[in-house]
Formats: structure tokens, C-alpha cells, sequence
């Protein structure tokens, strides 16, 4: 079974799809993670993320590939685990801008669908059902208010140790919605056969949950 789950920054689409991969024993991808080491290697070079050139011009010496370690995803940028430094908050901004660039997208798409090919996922982004996988059994469109992803954007960054606080956080929330929905290849919007999860007033738990029966409902019509 292949699980697509989109939406916006912060709508608990890591946390909810970790838990679900180890409720029904699949493989979590994150690809959100792989667009931030594109990100870090631009900032690494000193380009400004928001030059489409530069950015392309170090492509072709960047590669990043994924373990899993005890279920738990790490990512590498020229086999360096770069699992942490990815998480900055500069680095969110740097993913959102370099993930409106159509090579880079290509180049990441195409390793996406090779992971995805050999077992079965829960992959999280913003284009897995309508691009990625547009295949997927399942696609689940996560969302949440723009407060309450925020709220959960900061605690994550503070229990971290990274200085910031709820404006900085919103705004650029705010900034990568805009730019993530609004970009010309790939956008985030929800598949048309997608269910719309808004999980505003749910727990991570709750929405672990009802993705698992879904994919057990699933699982009983395609053996149907
Ligand atoms: O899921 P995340 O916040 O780690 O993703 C970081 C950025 O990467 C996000 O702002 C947009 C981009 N992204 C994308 O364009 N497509 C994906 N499939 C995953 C992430």
C-alpha cells in the first residue's frame, strides 16, 4: 500500500505519518527533508536560495539519499547526516524557495519514486498525491488552522533549543504557505481524490488513528 499525505507546514504531517508507519509496520518518507538539503547546500555555498541560477548551478554536485535507523529516517548531503541542521528555521525558508525550482524538484521526485517503489510507504509533502504518487491508495490532505500550526511549529523549535518565538514562526509559515501553493510546478493543493483530514482540534494520536482505518478500509476494497 502506497499512503500520500499533503498539506501545509506544521499540520502534524511528520508526527501523525511516523506514527502510523509504525502502526501498520510500512516505511515513513519524509520528503520535505530531502528539498531542506537542497536548501542547506545552496546556504552552505552562499546563494541567495531565491536565484533560480544559482541554485542550478550546484545541483549536479549535490546528492542526497535516506537511511532508516530504527524506523526513524535520516538524510544525508554528500553522505553527511545532515538530519538536524535541516530543522533551522532559515532552512524551512531556504526548502520552500529552492522547491520552486523545476530541476530540483525532478531530481528529487525521481528518487521519491524509486523509495516508493520498492516497499510499501506513507510518504509526506505537498505533491505526493498529485504529482509523486498520484497512484497512492490512500491520499489524505492534512490541515489545521494557521494559529494552531504555528503554536506547533514553535514548541517543536523551542523544546529544540532554537531562539525564536510565535510571530517569527507564523510569519514565516505564513511566507512558505504562500509560496508553496503559489508556485507554478508541482503546487501544494489536495488531489481531488484526496480526504480532507483538518486536524485543528485533534490529537497527533486522533489523527494517527483515523489514517489507519482509512487504510484498513482501503486495504478490505482492494482485495474486494
Ligand atoms: O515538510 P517540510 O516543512 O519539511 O518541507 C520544507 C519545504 O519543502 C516546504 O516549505 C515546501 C517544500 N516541499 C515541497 O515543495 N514538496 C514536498 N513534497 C515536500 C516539501
Amino acid at each position: 500500500m502506497k499512503i500520500a499525505v499533503d498539506g501545509p507546514a506544521g499540520a502534524g504531517k511528520s508526527t501523525i505519518s511516523k506514527e502510523v508507519a509504525k502502526k501498520l509496520g510500512i516505511i515513513y518518507i519524509d520528503t520535505g527533508a530531502m528539498y531542506r538539503a537542497i536548501g542547506l547546500a545552496a546556504v552552505r555555498h552562499g546563494i541567495d536560495t531565491a536565484d533560480a541560477e544559482g541554485v542550478k548551478s550546484i545541483l549536479g554536485e549535490v546528492e542526497v539519499s535516506i537511511s532508516h535507523e530504527g524506523g526513524v529516517q535520516q538524510i544525508f548531503l554528500n553522505g553527511e547526516n545532515v538530519s538536524e541542521e535541516i530543522r533551522l528555521p532559515e532552512i524551512s525558508v531556504a526548502a520552500s524557495n529552492v522547491a520552486t525550482i523545476p530541476e530540483v524538484r525532478l531530481k528529487l521526485v525521481e528518487l521519491q519514486r524509486r523509495l516508493a517503489a520498492s516497499c510499501d510507504v506513507i510518504m509526506d509533502g505537498r505533491d505526493i498525491g498529485t504529482y509523486v504518487l498520484p497512484d497512492a491508495e490512500l491520499k489524505i490532505f492534512l490541515t489545521a488552522s494557521v494559529e494552531e500550526r504555528a503554536k506547533r511549529r514553535l514548541r517543536e523549535l523551542l523544546e529544540k533549543g532554537v531562539d525564536t518565538d510565535f510571530e517569527s514562526v507564523r510569519a514565516d509559515m505564513e511566507y512558505r504557505d504562500k509560496n508553496d501553493s503559489g508556485r507554478e510546478f508541482a503546487p501544494l493543493k489536495a488531489a481531488e481524490d484526496s480526504i480532507i483530514l483538518d486536524n485543528t482540534s485533534l490529537t497527533a494520536e486522533e489523527s494517527a488513528e483515523e489514517i489507519c482505518r482509512l487504510a484498513h478500509d482501503r486495504g478490505e476494497v482492494a482485495q474486494k
